[in-house]
């Protein structure tokens, strides 16, 4: 049959696919201007000596038939029988950019349905169904979606990570076979985000080619790149199955999540802002077209010491600080008095409230402030009346013992009673109370998650979002925070279910300035959230100026994780000042086009946002550690109006002093820092802005404003 070329466009990247016999992506980069089916002739590959004596494409399934010898799209079998399907197209329909493919292998009794979006950002969405066309079942081992990049991609990014440490970026050179990534945590995990960025050497902010991916799934999963032995290059992303989870049955379809990927030719940055713009369009979904309200959340203010008198205390002060949603956060629900105990029993605790959550909640509005509250539905307290009432509701395999993690057990909540139950407790929290937000917690990986004795991780995240689902649709007006021990439940499938993610529970804010920009590359600031925590930070006992807490959390969704009653007077006036702050620039950092600037000193992390209108721009200088030179290198204020001219602004400015003698660390400062200057936005991206030397641990604020 003849090949049959069709592209999907947008004004940043194109993808070319052969539709026949056998569906093939044989070009994914940067748009096209004057493709014609002709010249994908020019890419028909010749066949070598010493192997097989046909060509081999690297197809949709990247099946192991057409004599791929890499890791396959699939694998599984029926029975031990028809575990080599090879499929052939059968039908192919392009509307616009959306391209649906369906091919089949009428040997092996399967069908495979393939969707390709290409938004006009340029960000690619694809899966695949699966789909069994005969009559028994059809054992899935693997289902993953195969995306071919360029041979020059040879440099991949991914994130490692822990508890308290999220998205810490590593690279390899990747000449020979696969890097993998995979997660069996039963949640998107701290450890292994699903995602992989390859591009060309030393691909960095700005420069080099970059394909970057993201798979949006909240279970397990398995990404890898991969070096075919003849030099072609794929990313492959998949849902991980553990062993005999998943089959399908007669006519049943087997979906991969959604599988998210964006090229850029202007390196991480141009791959990021397609991300962010893709989101913004069509994944993020506020309850109201407002700004994102400065919170204060309780943990870490009070724990689980709960009195309602306090509470208020706490709320008031909040309020004269600019906080604009107050949250209730573990400790509110019968027994809580601790960790050790009473999740699962979603009733309020009378001791501590013996009047209800109302008079606070009543008093929290009064004061001008939303209302939220945490919730950690899907665990079990082995102490709680639910687990004494159902311990058959735990996730687990029959006659296992289960492992604790922070002393808890997950329910099944695949089990339509259990399900019932959460859907009924939360629907009366949520339904008889005035709430606006709920902080969704979830702090236990799973562990043989399985019911009888099958696995069952797979059923349990589809659970997940079907309860979160349902909450949404019968509370239309809540807005959720996705909160797994900090990051641990951070990707775009739940995201379509949230409005908020908490980065992690470290609020030291040099850890935060690293977890923030491995964040950063793949979500926009207004889902981050980012609190000023006490001076003591709790995670890793380090203690930070107020300024430099105040700053870090600037740059995504601000709140304040503390309590401001037992606050002194100077950190009060520090978290008045960056609410302020924050909510005069908000609007850009929300809704701005975001810039990561490649500075020559590791030590340094500069970052940017735009205003969409080029108006103005905001920009801080985090230095972590003591700076690696003396001077510090020009600060390249990128994504400016080179046309227009630009006032330079010092918004913030810790640890240095404003005097003709500079401070400990300058003699004397940058010119524009004492003499107000106006630049040319051209000359601020390719020249820059001198920099003042900077203490370890500290960051200035720099705007500026079109005049
Ligand atoms: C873990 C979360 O990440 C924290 O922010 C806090 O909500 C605690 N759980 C409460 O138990």
């Amino acid at each position: 049959m003849e090949a049959r070329y069709l592209r999907l466009e947008s004004a940043a990247t194109d993808i070319v696919i052969n539709t026949h016999p056998f569906a093939e992506i044989i070009y994914w980069g940067p748009h096209l201007h004057h493709f014609t089916a002709e010249d994908a002739q020019s890419l028909i590959r010749p066949v070598a000596n010493g192997r097989l004596d046909v060509d081999s494409p690297v197809t949709l399934m990247a099946e192991c038939g057409h004599g791929l010898f890499g890791s396959p799209g699939l694998e599984g079998h029926r029975n031990g029988e028809d575990g080599s399907p090879i499929f052939t197209t059968v039908e192919v329909a392009q509307e616009g950019q959306t391209l649906t493919l369906i091919s089949e292998d009428r040997l092996a009794g399967l069908r495979l349905t393939s969707e390709l979006r290409l938004d006009a950002c340029g960000v690619l969405q694809i899966r695949h169904g699966l789909t069994n066309l005969a009559a028994s079942d059809w054992q899935v081992n693997r289902l993953a979606v195969t995306l071919p990049i360029a041979e020059y991609a040879r440099d991949v990014m991914a994130f490692h990570g822990r508890w308290i440490r999220e998205f810490q970026p590593h690279r390899v050179t990747l000449e020979h076979d696969s890097f993998v990534i995979e997660n069996r945590r039963g949640r998107t995990s701290h450890e292994h985000f699903p995602a992989l960025m390859t591009g060309s050497r030393n691909f960095s902010e700005s420069q080099g080619s970059v394909w970057g991916v993201h798979l949006g799934w909240s279970g397990n999963h398995r990404l890898r790149a991969e070096v075919k032995t003849d030099g072609r290059r794929y990313i492959q992303a998949e849902a991980l199955y553990l062993p005999g989870e998943m089959a399908i049955s007669a006519g049943e379809t087997l979906w991969t999540p959604w599988l998210y990927a964006s090229h850029s030719t202007q390196g991480l940055n141009g791959m990021s802002q397609q991300f962010h713009r893709f989101l913004r369009a069509n994944v993020i979904h506020f309850v109201q077209d407002k700004p994102r309200p400065v919170h204060l959340n309780t943990w870490e203010g009070i724990y689980f010491n709960h009195q309602p008198a306090y509470i208020m205390k706490m709320a008031e002060e909040a309020a004269a600080l600019g906080v604009e949603r107050f949250i209730i956060d573990d400790g509110w629900f019968k027994g809580r008095n601790d960790d050790f105990a009473a999740l699962g029993d979603w009733y309020l605790d009378e001791k501590k409230y013996p009047d209800g959550l109302r008079p606070v909640i009543e008093h929290v509005k009064g004061l001008g402030m939303e209302f939220g509250i945490w919730v950690e539905p899907e665990m079990v307290s082995p102490n709680s009346d639910l687990y004494r009432a159902h311990p058959e509701w735990v996730l687990a395999l029959d006659d296992y013992p289960q492992l604790l993690g922070r002393h808890q057990l997950v329910l099944n909540i695949t089990l339509p009673e259990a399900f019932d139950y959460l859907l009924e407790r939360l629907s009366w929290l949520l339904g008889e109370h005035d709430i606006d937000y709920v902080k969704w917690d979830m702090n236990r990986e799973l562990v043989q998650p399985g019911h009888g004795r099958r696995a069952i991780a797979d059923a349990q995240t589809r659970a997940f979002y079907r309860l979160l689902d349902t909450l949404h649709s019968r509370f239309p007006h809540i807005e959720f925070e996705s909160c797994s021990a900090g990051g641990g439940r951070i990707d775009y499938e739940v995201l379509s279910r949230c409005h908020r993610f908490w980065a992690s529970d470290s609020n030291d804010a040099l850890e935060r300035n690293v977890i923030q920009r491995g964040m950063s590359y793949f979500f926009p600031p207004e889902v981050m959230g980012a609190h000023i925590g006490n001076r003591y930070c709790h995670a890793t006992y380090r203690q930070h100026s107020i300024e430099f807490r105040g700053l870090t959390a600037l740059f995504g969704h601000l709140g304040l994780e503390l309590d401001p009653v037992s606050a002194d007077a100077r950190e009060r006036e520090g978290y008045r000042h960056y609410a302020t702050l924050y909510k005069q620039w908000r609007q850009v950092i929300h809704s701005g086009t975001q810039w990561r600037i490649d500075m020559p000193d590791s030590t340094t992390l500069a970052q940017g946002i735009v205003s969409q209108d080029q108006r103005q721009a905001l920009y801080i200088v985090s230095q972590l550690a003591m700076p690696d030179y003396s001077l510090m290198a020009p600060l390249r204020v990128l994504g400016l109006d080179a046309q227009a001219r630009y006032r330079i602004t010092l918004l913030d400015h810790p640890n240095i002093r404003i005097t003709d003698e500079g401070g400990h660390t300058m003699r004397q400062l940058p010119a524009w820092m004492t003499t107000p200057q106006i630049v040319s936005g051209e000359w601020l991206m390719q020249a820059g802005l001198s920099l003042p030397v900077l203490d370890p641990e500290s960051a200035i604020l720099i705007g500026f404003e079109r005049v």
